[in-house]
């Protein structure tokens, strides 16, 4: 596994990028993070780029290609990622394919990045096909975390980690989901993100190609992709995986007896956030019925999706397309 390197300052996120890359690197970052000013003190050449999940696609990768090839990049140089989800995403694939693989280091900048999609070496891009279809799994070299970035983000996109986070306390820690359903102010303290870092690694570890236990880190996800997908994007991830959550917890209950108690205190926790807490589809169930297909954990007619008996006490069963159709309708 990386080496995860927890800073509290950019100041420090400076001084360990100039100390640590090799001269010819190169820093790819996050357009959103220009007003930061950061790239006045590296020692290394740098790039903004400006993403999207619209825009997390194959011209992006070859947008990205092409700045490695003009910065005369050879396999022993070295790329850093600073951003959210989609740019460690896009980078991390464009780095791992560009001259057959060079070695990159990701320094998230959202709280969702932070404790999800840095860890795990997953990176790829969204084609017709539906999310993150085509990609690989590799492993960055370290993943830098520096916390005053997440001074940089609106309330909404921390609320979005924060949807991240309570779904690793739901599958695999209960003292994290308790600490963050009974926070008054949403804002957390840094130690419960590190707790829910080593969640997501200590699986990634046991499981890293995602043949089992991996599995358990979709938790809300199955019925959230629908609902991101159904809504064009228009919800954030966050809020589409929010409400995934609460249809899988109602599954949950039905299928391995989970206490009511547990999606009650779910449900007042997205209150406290002000998310939403239903969604009412737009699309057709032959529409729905497609994206389902197009999950990479779905067979011919059911989905493998994630259940939970209790909190931190996940499993993994399949049910029919018919059953998850008829959930969502009602
Ligand atoms: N985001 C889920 C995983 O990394 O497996």
């Amino acid at each position: 596994m990386p080496k995860n390197i927890y800073l509290n300052t950019t100041e420090e996120l400076i001084k360990h990028l100039n100390e640590d890359l090799p001269n010819e690197s190169l820093i790819i970052l996050d357009s959103a993070l220009e007003q930061l000013q950061l790239h006045r003190n590296f020692n290394a050449s740098h790039v903004y780029l400006e993403v999207s999940e619209e825009t997390k696609n194959l011209e992006t990768i070859e947008k990205i290609w092409e700045i490695m090839f003009l910065s005369n990049l050879n396999r022993s140089d070295e790329v850093v990622i600073i951003g959210g989800g989609v740019m460690l995403d896009l980078c991390s694939f464009a780095a791992s394919t560009y001259k057959r693989g060079i070695a990159f280091t990701l320094v998230p900048s959202t709280l969702l990045a932070m404790v999800d999609a840095s860890h795990g070496g997953k990176n790829g891009f969204n084609n017709v096909y539906g999310k993150n279809q085509i990609g690989t799994f590799n492993l960055p070299k370290s993943v830098v975390v520096c916390f005053e970035l997440l001074n940089t983000l609106k309330d909404n996109d921390y609320k979005d980690g924060l949807i991240e986070l309570v779904k690793h306390g739901l599958i695999g820690s209960k003292e994290i989901f308790n600490k963050l359903v009974s926070t008054e102010n949403f804002k957390i303290d840094t130690e419960i993100i590190k707790k829910g870092i080593q969640i997501k690694e200590d699986i990634v570890k046991e499981d890293y190609l995602e043949t089992g236990k991996r599995k358990y880190l979709n938790f809300g996800h199955t019925i959230g992709h629908l609902i991101e997908q159904d809504s064009k994007f228009t919800l954030s991830h966050g809020e589409a995986v929010a409400i995934g959550i609460i249809y899988e917890l109602g599954l949950s209950k039905k299928h391995f007896g989970l206490p009511q108690e547990v999606v009650d205190l779910y449900i007042s926790y997205l209150e406290k956030l002000e998310y939403k807490k239903s969604y009412e589809f737009e699309n057709s169930i032959d529409y729905l019925l497609e994206i389902l297909k197009d999950d990479k954990k779905s067979k011919s007619d059911s989905v493998d999706i994630v259940l939970l008996s209790d909190i931190s006490q996940p499993n993994l069963i399949s049910i029919s397309f018919d059953e998850l159709i008829e959930v969502i309708q009602n």
